[in-house]
C-alpha cells in the first residue's frame, strides 16, 4: 500500500506551501487537486460557458481532458494536451474553480483522475475533500486552516510583494465567499473527517506546521 498523506483545508490556509514541503522531505510527490478544478475552471472560462450554468458546465467540463505529469518533482496540469500551468493561479480561476467544482459532472471525472495517483505513488495530496471522500484510508490526514484575517492578509503580502496594489476588504471577502461555497455545497463539502488532526496555522511558521505533519507520519 503506498503512503498516502491527505490535507485538507480553506483556500489560502498554506495547504500546498506546506505540502511541498512535506513531499521533499518524505520523498512523496505532491498532488495539487486545487489545481485540476483550476484547469477545468480555465477550460469553462476559456469557452465563455457562465459557471452557474449547472448544464452548461456538466456538458462542457466533459470536453476537458485533464492529465498530470511531473517535472522536476513539480506537478503539471495538461488541458487537452496544454500545459496550462501558467495560467492556474489568478484569483478569476479561483473563484470560478470554486462555483464550478460543485458541479457532479466536474467532481466525477476528476476523482477517478486522483484515486488512480494515489493508489499507485507515494503521494501527498491537497484539496477540499480528500480525507473525506478521495483517501478515505489516508495517514495522517490534516485538516489545515488558519483565520479569514490571517489567510486574507498573507495573499494581501505575497500580491504586494509582486508590484500590485491588492483591496484587502475584497481579497478577505473573497476568501469568505469561497469558504462559504466550499462548506456548503451539496456534493463533497469541505470538512474536517472525523480522524483528521486540526492544525490552526494562524499564528504558526511553516516549518512549525511542517514539522507536525512529519511527526503525524511517525
Ligand atoms: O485549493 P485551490 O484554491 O487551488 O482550489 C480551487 C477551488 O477548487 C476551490 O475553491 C474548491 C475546489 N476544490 C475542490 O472542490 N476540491 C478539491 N479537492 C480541491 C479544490
Amino acid at each position: 500500500m503506498p503512503l498516502n498523506i491527505a490535507i485538507d483545508g480553506p483556500a489560502g490556509a498554506g495547504k500546498s506551501t506546506i505540502a511541498k514541503m512535506v513531499a521533499k522531505k518524505k520523498n512523496l510527490i505532491y498532488v495539487d487537486t486545487g489545481a485540476m478544478y483550476r484547469a477545468v475552471a480555465l477550460y469553462i472560462l476559456r469557452k465563455g460557458v457562465d459557471p452557474a450554468d449547472i448544464e452548461a458546465v456538466s456538458k462542457t467540463s466533459k470536453e476537458a481532458d485533464i492529465t498530470i505529469g511531473y517535472e522536476d518533482g513539480v506537478q503539471i496540469v495538461y488541458l487537452n494536451g496544454e500545459n496550462v500551468n501558467a495560467f492556474l493561479r489568478t484569483e478569476e480561476v479561483g473563484n470560478v474553480a470554486s462555483k464550478t467544482s460543485a458541479n457532479p459532472a466536474v467532481r466525477e471525472h476528476l476523482l477517478y483522475l486522483q484515486k488512480q495517483l494515489a493508489a499507485s505513488n507515494d503521494c501527498i495530496m491537497d484539496g477540499r475533500d480528500i480525507g473525506t471522500v478521495v483517501l478515505p484510508n489516508a495517514k495522517p490526514k490534516v485538516y489545515l486552516t488558519a483565520s479569514s484575517e490571517v489567510r486574507a492578509k498573507r495573499r494581501f503580502d505575497e500580491l504586494v510583494a509582486k508590484g500590485e496594489e491588492p483591496d484587502f476588504d475584497k481579497i478577505k471577502a473573497d476568501i469568505e465567499q469561497r469558504d462559504y461555497q466550499d462548506m456548503h455545497r451539496e456534493i463533497a463539502p469541505l470538512r474536517q473527517a472525523e480522524d483528521a488532526t486540526l492544525v490552526d496555522s494562524s499564528y504558526m511558521t511553516i516549518e512549525e506546521v511542517v514539522q507536525v505533519i512529519c511527526d503525524l507520519c511517525e
